[in-house]
């Protein structure tokens, strides 16, 4: 496949520690087409890290700015795009995907994204006195939204990242 021949943008959406970073920058690698990251574009944008934006500027606010640099980054160039949990759940994210990229969905247990999320202090709203049920209570009210992806791809907790790349291609056939 020639480089940077994408028609549409991959875009990985699921719970925060599916693995839409680690899958998609390997993806994108696999591809040889660019790797785009809205959270590390937010993060350099306002050069404070995300837990220092929901701190200081609040949730709202870095809402807005995801927004923004998704609509941006699907409008400037092809790659793969992973994006934050929360991205999917808003409308106007998921119409602007849809117009872009195809919507690949990362599926993984509520334990699996519990071992990989609980020792990571990086996620501000698990910042909370019983961080698993939190997890839990976003888990299940995400769920179903995540299910309008165009596709999705399952990670049992043991597979690697190069079996979750096969595993997209294939998907994407
Ligand atoms: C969020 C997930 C995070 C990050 C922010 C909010 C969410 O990204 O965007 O902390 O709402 O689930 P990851 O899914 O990469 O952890």
């Amino acid at each position: 496949r020639a480089p940077g021949r994408l028609k549409k943008t991959i875009v990985m959406v699921g719970m925060m520690g599916a693995g839409k970073t680690a899958v998609g920058r390997a993806l994108a690698q696999r591809l040889e087409v660019p790797f785009l990251d809205s959270d590390h574009e937010i993060e350099a944008a306002a050069n404070l890290t995300i837990p220092e934006i929901f701190a200081r500027e609040g949730e709202a606010f870095f809402r807005d700015k995801e927004r923004q640099v998704i609509a941006r980054l699907l409008k400037e160039e092809r790659g793969v795009l992973s994006t934050g949990g929360g991205a999917f759940l808003a409308d106007e994210n998921r119409s602007i995907i849809a117009k872009h990229g195809v919507a690949v969905c990362l599926q993984a247990d509520l334990e699996v994204l519990w071992k990989r999320v609980r020792h990571r202090d990086t996620r501000p709203l698990l910042r909370t006195d019983d961080p698993y049920a939190t997890l839990k209570s976003l888990y299940e009210a995400r769920v179903p939204i995540y299910s309008l992806a165009d596709l999705s791809v399952v990670s049992d907790g043991l597979s690697s990242i190069e079996e979750m790349v096969e595993r997209v291609l294939y998907a994407l056939k």
